[in-house]
């Protein structure tokens, strides 16, 4: 039988060793660099010794190592295709697109919403709560996940209690529900979390861009305030709560050098105790925007933000593009009633899937993300899902568009620190 490396293995050559990464299934195999090169030879077709056939079947089982004719592609459209079938539904809530901050970065363009400074009133909430009951119930869903989103979440507190409240009745029907909340974390006050966690939240994510000076410079308060002090204080207070604690740090090439700093600092002061970390770059994902963090000028200090995560013995995740986009449950609920794909489309004319105050989706709610065929044949596929939709559609980008410069030097900087000698 002939066999070839997977099309979705990178190879990561450390000092003794090679790490095989696989962005589909995301196995991770450590092998040395010896075996590595006596399997490429074997793969050339020189004939194997018992010990490396043993390697050799090892990789196989993990599908590291496939058939020749293996049609790997099938691999990840089925993947793709299982987030659709797999009974869960996640709704991001928007009570209001008002934020009290005003970072230069933002995605959620406020005047574009043309909602702002609208308050829903309880009968409306109450109205959005039913509707994505019934919706989930319709569609025989066995768990919702919920973010509260904005704008900025806390400054429709009221709004999100009340509506995952009246959600609560999904239990009775047996259905698992996740209550989480991306949020500024200015206004986050003890009786507020105590009140979220009581209605089942079970994790915030807050962002911090740097240490005070860097970060009072990109996480401005509307009156052109910092809110670094304000921000550690309120999330330090979750210490003793049982809610999980998430801190964002969006890097560009302004922030990035600071960022080992800050990590440090929040490491004495122990937040590695309480809190995950998750690293990135701002967006749009295109390296010609002049505000994008997705360049390898920014990417080069991503070797000392890791290894400042991992002597501050922080929990991190890999960066990844997630695109929900076309996933058939997950989706935005405005303020205005009104439904999208995905949070960055929220609030844009002409985006609209479907409105809550005329039944729902439309009958031609756009449901698939295609992507290219060439991002089939791609090692990073799994992890780069062909890119961000949105960013696509409003940057009117066609199929040559590609990640591949940074998106390898993220996963191989993460990989490298995670897994490396
Ligand atoms: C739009 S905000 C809304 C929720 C809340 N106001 C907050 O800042 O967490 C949601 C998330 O988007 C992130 N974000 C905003 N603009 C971004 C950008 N240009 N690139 C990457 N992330 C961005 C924020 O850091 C936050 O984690
Ligand atoms: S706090 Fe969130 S919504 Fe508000 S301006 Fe900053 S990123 Fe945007
Ligand atoms: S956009 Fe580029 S890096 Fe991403 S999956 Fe497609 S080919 Fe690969």
């Amino acid at each position: 039988m002939k066999i070839r490396w997977s099309k979705y293995i990178n190879a990561y050559p450390q000092k003794d060793s090679v790490i095989l990464f696989h962005s589909v299934s995301r196995c991770v195999n450590k092998i040395s660099k010896e075996d590595y090169e006596m399997i490429n030879n074997v793969l050339a077709g020189t004939k194997p010794t018992d010990d490396i056939k043993k390697v050799i079947s090892e990789l196989y089982v993990d599908k590291c190592i496939v058939k020749e004719d293996e049609v790997e592609g099938e691999m990840f459209k089925e993947a793709r295709k299982s987030r659709d079938y797999s009974g869960e539904c996640a709704a991001y809530f928007i009570p209001t697109f008002t934020c009290n901050f005003r970072c230069p970065y933002c995605i959620v363009d406020s005047t574009e919403h043309g909602t702002e400074n609208k308050k829903l009133t309880d009968e409306e909430v109450i109205t959005m709560a039913k509707w994505l009951k019934q919706y989930v119930i319709k569609n025989n869903l066995k768990k919702l996940t919920i973010e509260l989103f904005g704008g900025e979440p806390l400054v429709g507190f009221k709004q999100d209690i009340l509506f995952l409240k009246e959600l609560h009745s999904l239990e009775e029907q047996g259905i698992e529900l996740e209550f989480n909340m991306i949020s500024n974390c200015y206004l986050l006050t003890e009786e507020k979390v105590d009140a979220l966690i009581e209605c089942g939240l079970k994790s915030i994510q807050c962002t911090i861009d740097g240490p005070k000076e860097i970060h009072d410079k990109r996480r401005i308060l509307a009156s052109g305030k910092g809110s670094y002090d304000k921000i550690i204080e309120n999330i330090a207070m979750l210490e003793n709560k049982s809610v999980s604690l998430v801190i964002r740090i969006n890097i560009d090439r302004d922030n990035a050098p600071y960022i080992s700093g800050l990590l440090d600092e929040l490491g004495e002061r122990g937040f590695a105790k309480i809190a995950s970390i998750g690293i990135a770059p701002v967006d749009p994902p295109v390296a010609d925007s002049n505000i994008s963090g997705h360049t390898l000028e920014t990417m080069q200090y991503l070797e000392t933000i890791y290894k400042a995560l991992r002597r501050n013995n922080f929990r991190f995740k890999m960066w990844e593009t997630f695109c929900g986009h076309g996933v058939e449950h997950f989706f935005v609920i405005c303020p205005d009633g009104k439904l999208y794909n995905c949070p960055s489309f929220a609030g844009m004319k002409g985006y609209e899937v479907g409105n809550i105050y005329e039944g729902g989706f439309f009958e031609d709610r756009p449901k698939v993300h295609e992507i290219p065929d060439k991002c089939y044949e791609c090692s990073l596929v799994g992890v780069c899902s062909g890119g961000c939709y949105f960013t696509k559609t409003v940057h009117h980008l066609n199929d040559d568009y590609c990640l591949e410069v940074t998106h390898s030097e993220m996963i191989k900087q993460y990989i490298s620190n995670m897994y490396g000698d």
